[in-house]
């Protein structure tokens, strides 16, 4: 008796009010060693051992030349206390690297695959020096939850490939534009060029641009990886192989010219939905909001999912991963980013349940 009334306190302080944070958007969150959660832009993993994997981009301010030192872990077992375990993988001092000190690895996602029985993390990786020019994917695996994960390649998706509903006729009008007639940014004609494929076709030898993600695992086990492509105007759905190790060559275009980056996509009673932001930068802005009944699309856009005072600026965050929610069965935790650039490590989490209202995701702070 006495277990089962503890179990049940135990629940009372684990579950979230609805609609209410879990964690706000000032405060440090400490881990069980007193140092705040360094772990951003990541997601989370509930393994059978009964634990939470929380993985993300772990910020440096000490290290000349690097704003980060690798991806973190940490674990926990009420999602309240953490503890820290560490790099499962490291940004290393080989120069010759693509993960060479000083390079930019952001949005870490770890999956598990049920075929392979390994863990791939997928991740946006800017090479060092070059600014945010490179906008490649990064794909590491292991054994172990805990690392330490194997950096395999980065690559820039679906090289040679057009979008898999381009038609004949898709292809020809993008393969007609002709770049030096949209030099200037910004105008009509050059939204229109950019959705007809300007820059599609720009990179279509090299590679697609990958840069904010995120990676989502459908029931039939098909896993997709969704970035911000094409200079950050276009999300790309682009489908993974079986061992989630390489792209198939399929990739749907979302909502071209939208400019839409930190996408968080989540499936509730069949329907997809998909939360974005702007492109501002570190800096809050607006969440928008996609729903499609089929993840290749087409995706609907709606009117923005945050409520309340602060809801025109995500309350100060910008998602990276929707949480199955333990406590509500089938329902989800928006994990949002509010990011400090001043000091990167120090960047909060904010989490928010996410309600349903008149049938459309709902964020109240
Ligand atoms: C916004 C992105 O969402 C972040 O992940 C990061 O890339 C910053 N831009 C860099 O300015």
């Amino acid at each position: 008796m006495i277990k089962y009334i503890l179990l049940f306190i135990l629940c009372l302080l684990v579950t979230p009010v609805c609609g209410q944070p879990i964690a706000n958007n000032e405060e440090l969150w400490l881990d069980d060693n007193g140092q705040h959660i360094n772990c951003h832009g990541g997601n989370i993993l509930y393994l059978p051992d009964g634990k939470y994997y929380w993985y993300g981009e772990h910020r440096v301010e000490h290290i000349p030349g690097t704003s980060e030192d690798g991806i973190s872990l940490y674990t926990s077992k009420d999602l309240k206390t953490w503890h820290y375990e560490g790099l499962v993988l490291e940004a290393v001092k080989d120069m010759t690297s693509d993960i060479t000190l000083g390079c930019i690895m952001e949005r870490p996602k770890v999956v598990y695959n049920v075929r392979t029985k390994k863990y791939v993390m997928i991740f946006h990786l800017e090479l060092r020096g070059k600014g945010y020019s490179a906008a490649r994917t990064g794909f590491a695996v292991a054994d172990n939850p805990k690392g330490p994960f194997r950096f395999l390649r980065s690559v820039r998706p679906n090289a040679g490939k057009w979008p898999a509903d381009f038609k004949r006729k898709d292809k020809k009008a993008a393969s007609d534009l002709r770049p030096e007639a949209y030099k200037e940014w910004w105008t009509p004609q050059w939204y229109q060029a950019v959705s007809k494929g300007l820059f599609l076709k720009r990179d279509l030898k090299k590679g697609q641009m990958s840069r904010d993600m995120a990676v989502y695992i459908d029931d039939d086990g098909k896993a997709y990886h969704l970035y911000s492509s094409e200079e950050n105007l276009t999300l790309h759905l682009a489908e993974l192989t079986n061992d989630y190790l390489h792209y198939t060559g399929k990739y749907w275009r979302i909502a071209p010219g939208g400019q839409n980056e930190a996408p968080v996509i989540f499936k509730r009673n069949g329907t997809y939905w998909l939360i974005a932001s702007g492109c501002t930068g570190w800096a809050p802005n607006k969440a928008r909001l996609f729903k499609a009944s089929q993840i290749t699309g087409p995706w609907e856009q709606l009117e923005c999912p945050a409520r309340g005072k602060g809801a025109d600026k995500t309350f100060g965050g910008q998602g990276t991963y929707a949480m199955p929610d333990p406590q509500r069965p089938g329902e989800f935790i928006f994990m949002a980013d509010v990011w400090t650039p001043k000091q990167l490590s120090h960047s909060r989490h904010l989490w928010i349940p996410v309600t349903f209202e008149n049938g459309s995701p709902v964020l109240r702070q």
